[in-house]
């Protein structure tokens, strides 16, 4: 039984990881996994959220279970930063869940249960686990065009004629809102009100991926396509992730928010996403939800948390400028100032699997096969040599 049991391949993003920890050069880069480093080069805990654990340290009188869908302060004030004042709150049913991939795991649960034979469609590319959590919920899996040949813009056409034609009524659709992972490569807000005409003519189910919030153009501006979506869409899921811009990855920390047409459709869509809770977790984890809960609930707290994520998203592009002024440096090398339109951690640097294998084989440098660098990552004191590095496999 146990002896006939194939390997599994690595994880095409944390297996990466795994194999950076274990590598013993000392010049090493990891710029795999989206998580952001300071300029020391450490994923920091934000000042807020320390400040936070430390009022819950003082005031936290048990570690008793949450209910099956969460804290209800972490869902009231997710829901707000979310949705905003848009949609009445009686037709919103929020659930905490672990992380966006616990959250994007629910959401396909309950696709593939109340909402048969639905089939959920995925940008080409998307993130790399995607596939893997929708076809383990149980829902079929298509794709859309996304990004054009160039493989640094989108190919919008393309876009909107698969959407409208390879679609049938009730079928879901999965958009990044914001920093599109892995390309970095979002659409303009024209596009966005364009995208949610076709969505909602074709009757079709948003499911929104929203992860990177605060890490494109800022809180408010990358809730734009989001918020498009949902003024022309009676219908929506939204799976949103705290790992990013509170720097909680290890909390896990999510949500999945459903977008109901009636209160009565909310309340009936909350006992099912409970149900899927209950058989997968039970209930969620408590401190990364009680922590987002405490920083929002306070002034000074929210406001020292926007002040620390605005400066982890100028520092990306101050980390994009670099990396594309010193590519244009080295001689021969390819025009990189594509990376400099693309929004939030990820960008395709262009480079081939082969070429992504020599970086790491040859120089220790870590990027994920497809040729995605997380920006996010790179050190800008070793900035010339990791360019160097790139401009000496692109040779
Ligand atoms: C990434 O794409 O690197 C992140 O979303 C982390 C992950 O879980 O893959």
């Amino acid at each position: 039984r146990f002896d006939s049991i194939p390997l599994a391949p690595p994880d095409a993003i944390l297996g990466l990881t795994e194999a950076f920890a274990a590598d013993t050069r000392s010049e090493k880069m990891n710029l795999s996994v989206g998580v952001y480093k300071d300029a020391s080069g450490v994923t920091p805990i934000m000042k807020c959220v320390k400040a936070a654990e430390q009022k819950l340290i003082e005031t936290e009188k048990t570690k008793g279970y949450l209910s099956i869908d969460g804290l209800p302060d972490y869902r009231s004030d997710v829901q707000k930063l979310v949705f905003g004042d848009r949609i009445d709150a009686g037709r919103i049913a929020m659930v905490q869940a672990p992380g966006g991939t616990g959250a994007l795991r629910v959401a396909g649960e309950f696709l593939a249960r109340q909402c048969s034979p639905t089939r959920v469609f995925l940008p080409n590319p998307t993130w790399a686990n995607h596939n893997a959590i929708m076809q383990s919920a149980g829902v079929n899996v298509e794709s859309y065009s996304y990004l054009a040949d160039d493989r640094r813009s989108l190919n919008f056409e393309a876009m909107l004629n698969d959407l409208s034609t390879k679609t049938r009524p009730g079928d879901a659709v999965l958009l990044h809102a914001c920093c599109h992972n892995p390309t970095g490569v979002d659409p303009t807000a024209d596009q966005w009100k364009e995208i949610a005409r076709v969505v909602s003519s074709q009757g079709l189910i948003p499911l929104l991926d929203f992860a990177y919030q605060g890490f494109g153009d800022g809180l408010e501006a990358d809730a734009v396509g989001l918020h498009t979506m949902l003024d022309a869409c009676a219908e929506a899921i939204v799976c949103s992730s705290y790992s990013k811009n509170f720097g909680l990855y290890s909390e896990r920390v999510g949500a999945v928010g459903l977008v109901a047409g009636t209160p009565a459709a909310a309340t009936a869509s909350l006992s099912q996403l409970k149900v899927i809770v209950r058989s997968n977790y039970s209930n969620p984890p408590r401190h990364g939800g009680a922590i987002v809960a405490t920083v929002l609930s306070d002034d000074e707290l929210t406001q020292m948390w926007k002040a620390e994520l605005e400066e982890m998203r100028l520092r990306i592009t101050h980390l994009r400028e670099q990396f594309v002024a010193g590519m244009a440096k080295q001689s021969g090398a390819p025009d990189f100032s594509f990376l400099l339109k693309q929004k939030g951690m990820f960008s395709y640097s262009g480079l081939t699997a082969m070429q992504a294998d020599e970086l790491r084989t040859k120089h220790g440098v870590y990027v994920v096969g497809s040729g995605r660098i997380n920006v996010a990552g790179m050190d800008e004191k070793r900035m010339d040599w990791l360019c160097s590095v790139v401009a000496d496999v692109l040779a």
